[in-house]
Formats: structure tokens, C-alpha cells, sequence
């Protein structure tokens, strides 16, 4: 899969390429499997990276593939410094990072900061050594309320259903303490209070960053300081990540200390290393205050992600989303999908796979055409569907069973990536028939690198060539602001100058063709459906739920 390189040089690469770079996730475990064990691994994304470099990409962010007992899948880490046998070695990883450089990739790599595994040594020495133990001070332990201990120390329920408290057990069988696990009982959280834990992640950084990656993605990176005292919330329900009320367990004001003393050690490297918050905030300055001058240097924009398909609705979101960043002078980030939400093709769909399909390709389009940095998910490049028929017993996500299968389907997006042939494992794996961790719907051949290779209709070669262009076009990447031009209803239309002329991008958000006037649109660049008529009668039919992009000179 390494083809000579057909992705083009930047044309105009800004100083700083974490103004506007488009970052690709890859979940290790389903990305490419190069032993045939079922279980992607380092040397599979390390075959597959002549793809993602003719994709044109500037960087992957790869989820976390650190030494774990894969209790969520992989944000339970035992040693923050070794690969999981599963995916590798060390020495894999920096094969991966010396590859990948030599392609013009960075490397982004995944940290998990909040908490461990309940197998890291730590929480393991904690638990042996009992209640005197020093290292529970890394940890938050706490006796339970009630005559015997036996209630929980505060009201905070998991993420993942059920309490957010674990009861351990004493010498001899008998009660202990409890700790807290914002997320599953295997993931215990750092008490980040204690010099121990701060210093230890301060080493684990410079570890990566020696080893030659870009930077990281920081893993609820809202959630490590906790309000003194752990107050109860008051109410019992369900944790969500994206609360609109500040509750004691995330965004305190505590945790822009800790992204202060990371963004001073990152500059001691040199490279424009990145960090970028995973921080779900209540609002957007509150998201802003992550990536001030002196902190990280790009949020992910989940409010984007999670917004409906509705012109009105998406240009409040993108204007109050640039006006936010702009005013901490970081780049905004755009990002449909992600390995814990949805396939935005099937989110979108409303019950009409091809509906989703059709507003998948118009959604990336916009995406790329606005001002920032964009992170595309594996697979959506192929237009990949959520999958949601995986059987009970063969589900992983640790929030299904904790929530009665209620909850986190998080399974179904995170489904192996067909590249190739008409049968499972679609060339994941290097055996014909082989082993897939999870299993692969039986229609993926269409949708495999192979079958949509080429094919102008497909996906594929649509990110291809909006990358293409996106690279090459002045008007398209770094930036601050869009301007809005008022077309029809149900019509998200903005224009992005630059000093060799425009680029406009229309969506239409309706089910239904809309007719507009073509005078300063300019001549059509790319469509996400087409094909785009500009009648003589200077007016051009947008195509329901459909992205162009326009060039004037
Ligand atoms: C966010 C990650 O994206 C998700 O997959 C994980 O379960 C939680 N953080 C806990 O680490
Ligand atoms: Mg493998």
C-alpha cells in the first residue's frame, strides 16, 4: 500500500502547522492487522502509511496503544511507557514515528491523565499495602459514609453507569476503603494534588516526545482536578460528558495549572509540538480557556459534532465557535466523528442510509472548507455506516454491560476497516478468512480502499481531492473568519478570501434541490453531488444535502 506519492506539496504551508493541519485518528485495534491475529497493530498502520500520506493528511493521532488490560479499550493503561504486546514493542512505535517523518506525517500520540488501570503498579501497591500505604495519596481513597462505611464516600455516579466509587477489600477479606473511578471500577483516577502524580506525567511526556512524536491528545483533559473536599453533586444522574452545568468533578480551575506547566515543557522541544484538549465544557469560552497562549493549542469541537443538520443551526455554531477561539488566538478544530459517537453517516441518516451518505459527503466538505484544523476519524473516508448489529456477547465497550446495554454502543464505529477484497476480514488482517476482533458486516466489500479506488463517485476520492485542493488553495486552511453570504433558506453559504482570489462554499442543508444565483459564486471546484447545473440564466441548482466548493479569480 505504499504508492509513490500522489498528494501534492503544500502550496502554502502557514508558519505554524498547527494552525489548520488535518489530523486522522486511528484506532489502533481496527486500522490493519499485520500478524493475522484479528487485533490491529503498530506495523499494520506502519504498511498502511503510504495511504494516509496519498489521502493527505498532515498528521494521525493514533488512540492509545500503551501496555493494557483493554478494560476500555486501551484508556486503562498500566505502563504509560511500553506498547501492549498486541500491538508491538517500543521499537515498533518508533519504527511507526521514523516512517511516518520520512512521509511528511506527524504523529500525534494518545495520554490518558485522569486515570490509570487498576493493574498500573501503583494502584496495585496502593491496594496491597492497605490504608498506610503513601501511594494512595496518587489516588483518591476514601472511607465510606454510613455506620459500616458501606455507602459511598460522595453521590458522583461513572460515565459508564453505576457508581463512580469501588469498595476495596481489607486484610483478611474484610471492607476497605473506596476509590474513585470517574469511569469504569478498572479505572481508577489520579489524585493530581499529589507532586507524584504531576511529576510522573511531566516524565512521561518528555518519554514520547523523545521518542520523536508531535504531541498529543489529551484524554478528558477537563477532568483531573476535582473540587476540593469532593463535594457531592446533589443530584443522582447520570455523568454526562457534555454537562451544561459546572459539576465538582470536571472543569475546575485548578487544571489550566497543569496545561500552564505542559505547554513550557512542550516549547523546550523543537518541532511546533501540539497538544490538544479533550475538553468538554459547557460552553465555548469555557472550551477556550484550554487553549489560551499558555496552555494547550487546539479543543476539540464537540458541540460541531453533535449539531443537526440545519443551516441556520451550523452557522450559529461555526460563527460563535471561531469568535471563541479567536478571542484566546487558537485555531478552531472541526470534527464529525470520533471512536466513542456515532458514524456520522448513520447519525445523520434519520433512518435513510442514503440520506446519511449524501449528508456525510456534504458535511466533510464544509468541514474542510472552514477556517482551522479538521480530525477525520478512520473510515470515514470510506463512508463507513455505523454497525449495530454486532451480537451481545461479542460487544467490548465496558459501558454496555455497566449500563444494561443502554448506553455505550461504542462498538459499532469502532469496527475493523475494510481495504480490500470480497470477504471478511476485507484485507484487515493478512489471511484470507481470518480472525477480526470485531466481526465485519458481510456488505463492506463496496466500501473496501480497494473497491472505491478510482471510482470518482466514491468517498474516498472525494476526501482525495477536497484534500487535494485544500492543500494547494490559499483561501482554504488557516484562517479566522468566514463571511457569511445570505443565498436562500436552508442554505449555509460563506466565502474565505485570500490574495489570489475566493473560494465560496455552499451546503444545501434541505432534502430537496434549491436554485441560487451564480453571480459570485465563480466556477465550480468540487461537489459533494453532482453534477451541479449553472443554467445560462445565471442561476446553479445545489443538489439536496450537497457541499460545492466555487473559485473566483
Ligand atoms: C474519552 C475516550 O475518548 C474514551 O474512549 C474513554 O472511554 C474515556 N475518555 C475514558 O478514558
Ligand atoms: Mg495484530
Amino acid at each position: 500500500m505504499t504508492a509513490p506519492t500522489t498528494a501534492p506539496a503544500r502550496a502554502h504551508t502557514p508558519p505554524d502547522w498547527r494552525q489548520d493541519a488535518v489530523v486522522y485518528q486511528v484506532y489502533p485495534r481496527s486500522f490493519a492487522d499485520s500478524d493475522g491475529d484479528g487485533c490491529g497493530d503498530l506495523a499494520g498502520i506502519r504498511s498502511r502509511l503510504g495511504y494516509l500520506r496519498d489521502l493527505g493528511v498532515d498528521a494521525l493521532w493514533i488512540s492509545p496503544f500503551y501496555t493494557s488490560p483493554q478494560a476500555d479499550g486501551g484508556y486503562d493503561v498500566a505502563d504509560y511507557r511500553a506498547v501492549d504486546p498486541a500491538y508491538g514493542t517500543v521499537g515498533d512505535a518508533d519504527a511507526l514515528i521514523a516512517d511516518a517523518h520520512a512521509l511528511g506525517l506527524r504523529v500525534i500520540v494518545d495520554i490518558v491523565p485522569n486515570h490509570c488501570s487498576d493493574q498500573h503498579p501503583w494502584f496495585l501497591q496502593a491496594l496491597r499495602e492497605g490504608t498506610a500505604s503513601p501511594l494512595r495519596s496518587r489516588f483518591h481513597f476514601r472511607p465510606g459514609r454510613g455506620p459500616d462505611g458501606e455507602e459511598p464516600p460522595n453521590d458522583w455516579v461513572s460515565l459508564f453507569g453505576g457508581p463512580a466509587w469501588t469498595r476495596t477489600t481489607g486484610p483478611g477479606g474484610t471492607p476497605g476503603e473506596w476509590y474513585l473511578h470517574l469511569f469504569s471500577p478498572q479505572q481508577p483516577d489520579f489524585n493530581w494534588d499529589s507532586p507524584a502524580v504531576q511529576d510522573e506525567f511531566r516524565a512521561i511526556l518528555r518519554f514520547w516526545l523523545d521518542l520523536g512524536a508531535d504531541g498529543f491528545r489529551v484524554d478528558v483533559a477537563h477532568g483531573l482536578v476535582k473540587a476540593p473536599g469532593l463535594p457531592d453533586l446533589g443530584r443522582h444522574e447520570q455523568l454526562g460528558l457534555l454537562g451544561e452545568k459546572l459539576v465538582p468533578y470536571f472543569d475546575q480551575d485548578g487544571v489550566h495549572e497543569i496545561y500552564r506547566s505542559w505547554r513550557s515543557l512542550l516549547e523546550e522541544y523543537p518541532g511546533q509540538r501540539i497538544a490538544v484538549a479533550e475538553a468538554w465544557a459547557k460552553s465555548f469560552e469555557r472550551t477556550a480557556r484550554y487553549v489560551r497562549p499558555d496552555e494547550l493549542h487546539q479543543a476539540f469541537n464537540f458541540k460541531f459534532l453533535n449539531a443537526p443538520w440545519d443551516a441556520t443551526r451550523l452557522r450559529e455554531l461555526i460563527t460563535t465557535s471561531l469568535a471563541a477561539m479567536h478571542a484566546v488566538d487558537a485555531p478552531t478544530t472541526w470534527t464529525l466523528s470520533n471512536h466513542d459517537v456515532v458514524r456520522h453517516a448513520s447519525r445523520y441518516a434519520e433512518g435513510d442510509p442514503a440520506r446519511g451518505l449524501r449528508r456525510a459527503r456534504a458535511a466533510a466538505l464544509l468541514m474542510l472548507a472552514l477556517p482551522g484544523s479538521a480530525y477525520l476519524y478512520q473510515g470515514e473516508e470510506l463512508g463507513l455506516p455505523e454497525v449495530t448489529d454486532i451480537p451481545d456477547d461479542m460487544r467490548h465497550d465496558p459501558a454496555f454491560r455497566r449500563s444494561d446495554g443502554g448506553n455505550g454502543l461504542r462498538d459499532g464505529c469502532r469496527v475493523p476497516l475494510p481495504w480490500s477484497g470480497r470477504t471478511a476480514p476485507y484485507g484487515f488482517g493478512p489471511l484470507p478468512g481470518g480472525p477480526t476482533w470485531l466481526p465485519q458486516p458481510d456488505q463492506w466489500a463496496d466500501l473496501s480502499v480497494e473497491a472505491q479506488n478510482g471510482d470518482p463517485r466514491s468517498v474516498l476520492e472525494l476526501y482525495r481531492s477536497a484534500l487535494r485542493i485544500r492543500r494547494t488553495d490559499p483561501a482554504l486552511g488557516a484562517g479566522r473568519s468566514v463571511e457569511w453570504l445570505d443565498l436562500a433558506p436552508g442554505i449555509l453559504a460563506f466565502r474565505r478570501d485570500s490574495e489570489q482570489g475566493a473560494l465560496v462554499c455552499t451546503v444545501n442543508t434541505t432534502g430537496e434541490p434549491v436554485t441560487v444565483p451564480t453571480g459570485g459564486l465563480g466556477t465550480l471546484l468540487l461537489t459533494s453531488a453532482g453534477p451541479q447545473s449553472c443554467r445560462e440564466d445565471a442561476t446553479a441548482l445545489l443538489q439536496a444535502d450537497s457541499t460545492s466548493w466555487w473559485r473566483t479569480d
